[in-house]
């Protein structure tokens, strides 16, 4: 991570320079028997109940998609793009209210969310926290650890007995469904990303390692040490810079050496890929040489970046800077490390609906991943697919290889990696440096059981931009024998008497290939160009083309016939591949195929497409359908079945919500001094559990709302004072969060507000606050309400209880004169959002507003007391009003229509209006709209918050400091996408 490595740089940088050779590997190290039999490794590769298996997974956060059916499309998704993996955090404050009451109904069903997964096909590796970070507020504790006094991530009695509540709570619902029980869990994270590696911290561990196991975890523990740092190793790993964690069974290490776009939305410089495993040089060995005897294994490998209130809306620049090049020399660079088990953070962000963001990110966590917020797959799933099915068909290979003789390239601008095992050779060809961009051609000599090759022997190989290849030798192709390749492999398949191979390459790059045959077999070229030269001396069939469309080849020689396929990126980016219980099948076309089932000789596809297209299958299949929908095919001659071409959906039509009737209501009642606040808690607590800068100054009673079970969004204040002699200065000190804000009334007046700013920078986003108000207040009695929006408690990224930052009022001075020395007291009393949750809609859902304690949001609020309103008309006073309209939708079924809400002009990030929105759908809080800072003005809305057929409601509560500019932008439901 950017900030981390600044962080850790001194140490970091002081390990990387004092260089040294590549540590010893243990070459024949013995298999280390697991904790279950079901999964054991060795420094290869994991083994799946004893069978090799490359872990080629995506991380996934179901807290983050409130919609248990597009859980099912996400893991679908990713399972078309080639995974055959899900990562999922857990996070605690989302199932947990309050302490001892846990909830894992509905959306929060995380036995389902596993269920789900392994019912796609797909292993899980789970990480429960208790900490997880992940850009969530308090990296995923609960509100109520804020009010806790012993420092969490740590031995302190009343942090362990709630974090091991929680564990108790989930891992009884993981046990269940590991592999050696018949599920799908193959690995368990142990905390996170544990910088600091103190005695404290090791008893912690210990303390989680034995929870777990006590808990009936038998899959491998591991832990995921942050940038590539070599700690947190199994014990006899362990070397003078490195700490073992007795217990722990691997090593796994964290990297987001990718970068991100910069803040002013470019791409900027590639940097170089480094190499995390066998090739790493630094020393200590980062990445996993830290551990030479478990599997190279990256728990988390950057596949985009967070982004941050006020940025220029970097999520589309971070999917092209961490795109198809970015894929292929990172990803590639960890293949050839022998990194088996590789995590792409994140597969699909989605949405920090709610209060459930930390202060470093808006509501959007779209990250710029494979899958994008909306679901749509971006066009760097297309080459994770590629590399995804190339690790699956080249598992025997890639999970048992070692280091082989080097190679020389004849270009100095070329780096070339060489690996070997029994399956064969794989040569990793990137730039020299690896961050090269230029257009280098290259020959290299490779020995391989069929003799020594020049290679090419014709055309140019080269490396042009970002890239990097991935290419084979001495390989088992089915049941060919291929020598060589300069095309790379996506994957291979034998169906009945046929072979079946994709190869890819740049679009325009030559490409050779060499097979070997005892006798001349027969070449057809079905489609496209490409040369055959065959050399009865030595029995290699050499073939010579150029990437171009899709090249088709039936080879018949003396094995199976071979259809041989080689294409160009985009061409083979359409090529599907499921296992089906008749064996592997195939499909090429632009709609996502998900899923291929037999029914007797019919083969049902599943999946979608946005634009009419025809598909193509590889089966032995007499009829087709696709979704329920019989296809008329005919056969090819490349022993395939071409079908019709499938209708495209229709356009949607939507209400245009500015033509709709609105209706108005004012909220911030807690303003006017007749407010009837005898029901409320009176700030009357000496002692906060906030971290140090946001105790209270001495003398003043604990205003800190998490120290009276407030957590987050809006909390209310109101207090009483007797002014001596006239007052001029209030000052407020309050904790907000990024982008936080206060607003101040005295005897009803309002006196103004104070907005933190948005950002991204080291160390800290400034999420505490001063304001300072000129007043002026006669001698007498006099009432103050203060509203502090509190939009997010810090993570806990370092271990130092930065998740207790104080948030609400922290401390109120008011007195004569600017010198503060003179201060009047205040009685404080206090009002939010306490530690319930709405059933349904869960414990992030809902701050403290008026409107929100009384329902406004819910769709089924009473209609008394609202009036008609112009969505658009000036805000009626400063503070808080809520706009609200209802509206019907006839959305098509069979139809995946993802809905959008916009607010004011959409390619605008931010605008002059200090306005800010919480925006309701159904009663679900489905973001946060702060107009001058941005940059999110569009709002994924998930599925599951909508009626597609029928009634719903949008209720806003705008808040504003009542200047007419500050009105609120128009407010659009948009399309987003369409898939049938
Ligand atoms: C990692 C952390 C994740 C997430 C990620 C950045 O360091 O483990 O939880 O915060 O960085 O998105």
């Amino acid at each position: 991570m950017r900030f981390k490595l600044k962080l850790c740089s001194a140490m970091w940088l002081c390990l990387a320079a004092s260089s040294g050779a590549a540590a010893v590997r243990a070459a024949d190290a013995p298999v280390i028997a697991s904790s279950t039999k079901a999964v054991s490794w060795d420094e290869h590769s994991l083994m799946i109940n004893g069978h090799r298996e490359f872990i080629w997974s995506g991380e996934f956060h179901p807290f983050r998609l409130p919609d248990t059916n597009a859980w099912r499309d996400v893991y679908r998704k990713m399972k078309a793009s080639g995974f055959n993996t899900v990562a999922l955090y857990f996070n605690w404050g989302y199932h947990s209210p309050a302490p001892g009451a846990y909830d894992f109904t509905g959306i929060r069903d995380m036995d389902l969310a596993i269920r789900m997964a392994e019912e796609e096909g797909l292993y899980v590796i789970v990480r429960p926290g208790p900490y997880i970070n992940a850009e969530v507020s308090r990296g995923g504790f609960p509100g109520y650890l804020a009010r806790q006094t012993g420092v969490a991530r740590t031995m302190a009695p009343d942090y362990l007995k709630e974090a091991d509540d929680w564990l108790t709570h989930i891992n009884a619902i993981i046990a269940r469904h590991q592999i050696s029980r018949g599920g799908k869990v193959i690995l368990y994270q142990v905390e996170n990303e544990l910088f600091d590696t103190s005695d404290e911290h090791r008893r912690y561990m210990d303390h989680l390692i034995k929870k777990a196991r006590a808990d009936g975890i038998d899959v491998p523990l591991f832990h995921n040490s942050p940038n590539s740092l070599p700690n947190w190793v199994p014990q006899g790993s362990e070397t003078y810079y490195t700490v073992a964690a007795p217990g722990l069974d691997l090593y796994a290490f964290d990297g987001y050496p990718g970068g991100s776009c910069n803040e002013k939305g470019e791409v900027g410089a590639h940097n170089p890929a480094p190499n995390n495993g066998i090739y790493s040089t630094t020393q200590p060995q980062i990445g996993s040489l830290a551990s030479p005897k478990t599997p190279g294994f990256a728990a988390e490998y950057g596949a985009g970046w967070f982004d941050y209130w006020g940025s220029v809306g970097n999520y589309e620049c971070n999917a092209k800077r961490l795109g198809p090049g970015y894929v292929r020399t990172f990803y590639g660079a960890n293949i050839i490390n022998r990194v088996t088990i590789h995590n792409i953070y994140m597969a699909f962000g989605g949405t920090s609906w709610g209060w459930m963001p930390a202060s470093v990110v808006y509501t959007s966590y779209d990250y710029g991943a494979p899958i994008s917020e909306t679901r749509q797959l971006r066009d760097k799933a297309y080459t994770l697919k590629q590399l995804g099915q190339f690790t699956q068909a080249a598992e025997p290979l890639l999970t048992h290889m070692d280091k082989a003789e080097p190679l020389y390239p004849t270009s100095d601008k070329v780096k070339l990696y060489h690996n070997a095992g029994p399956a064969g050779h794989l040569v990793f060809a990137i730039h020299e440096p690896h961050d090269g961009m230029g257009d280098d051609a290259f020959k290299f000599r490779l020995t391989t059981k069929a003799g020594s090759y020049l290679i090419p022997q014709q055309g140019t190989l080269r490396l042009k931009g970002q890239d990097a290849k991935l290419l084979l030798a001495d390989y088992g192709l089915e049941r060919q024998k291929l020598v060589y390749t300069t095309s790379d492999l996506q994957t291979h398949l034998q169906q009945g008497a046929t072979d079946i191979a994709l190869l890819y390459g740049r679009v325009g790059e030559d490409g050779e290939t060499v097979l070997r045959f005892k006798t001349k077999p027969k070449v057809e070229v079905i489609e496209g160009l490409a040369t055959t030269v065959y050399d009865a001396k030595t029995g290699d069939l050499r073939l010579n083309y150029q990437h171009k469309g899709l090249i088709r080849l039936r080879i018949t020689g003396d094995a199976a016939p071979l259809l041989l396929l080689i294409g160009e990126d985009a061409e083979t980016q359409k090529f599907w591949r499921q296992e089906t219980d008749k064996g592997p099948v195939l499909q090429r076309t632009s709609a996502i195929v998900k899923g291929a089932v037999w029914d007797g000789e019919r083969l049902n596809l599943t999946g979608e497409g946005q634009t009419a297209e025809a598909i193509e299958v590889w089966a032995t299949a007499k009829t087709l359908t696709f979704n329920g929908t019989p296809l008329d095919a005919h056969s090819t001659a490349s022993g395939s079945l071409l079908t019709s071409y499938l209708a495209e959906p229709k356009a949607v039509v939507l209400p245009d919500l500015m033509a709709a009737q609105w209706t108005i209501r004012w909220d911030s009642r807690e303003a006017d001094p007749a407010f009837d606040d005898s029901a409320w808690r009176v700030a009357d607590l000496k002692v906060s559990a906030a971290t140090v800068p946001t105790q209270p100054p001495p003398g003043q009673p604990v205003l800190a709302m998490s120290d009276y079970g407030f957590h987050q969004g809006d909390v209310w204040y109101r207090g009483r004072l007797t002014a001596r002699t006239t007052q001029k200065k209030l000052e407020l000190t309050y904790g907000g969060g990024a982008v936080g804000l206060v607003q101040v009334w005295i005897d009803g007046r309002f006196v103004g507000q104070n907005e933190l700013p948005g950002g991204f920078t080291y160390p800290k986003i400034p999420t505490v606050g001063k304001a300072s108000f000129d007043v002026d207040l006669k001698p007498g009695t006099h009432q103050i309400s203060v509203m502090v929006r509190n939009m997010s408690h810090n993570w806990d990224l370092f271990a130092n209880e930065e998740h207790k930052e104080g948030r609400g009022l922290i401390s109120a001075s008011l007195s004569p004169d600017e010198t503060q020395r003179f201060t009047t007291p205040i009685t404080w009393k206090i009002q939010g959002q306490g530690e319930t949750m709405d059933p349904v809609r869960g414990t992030f859902n809902n701050g403290g507003l008026y409107g929100e304690r009384k329902g406004w949001h819910l769709p089924d609020a009473r209609p008394d007391g609202w009036t008609p309103a112009n969505v658009t008309a000036a805000p009626p006073a400063p503070g808080t009003y809520w706009l609200r309209t209802a509206f019907k939708l006839d959305l098509p079924k069979d139809v995946d229509t993802q809905l959008a809400l916009v607010f004011g002009d959409p390619t605008q990030t931010k605008t002059d209006r200090h306005t800010r929105v919480l925006i309701f759908v159904n009663g679900w809080h489905a973001g946060n709209y702060v107009s001058n800072v941005g940059p999110q003005n569009t709002f994924v809305i998930p599925p599951a918050f909508l009626n597609p057929n029928g009634a719903n409601t949008i209720a806003l509560a705008v808040t504003t400091d009542g200047k007419p500019g500050n009105a609120l932008e128009g407010v659009k439901l948009v399309d987003m996408r369409q898939a049938r």
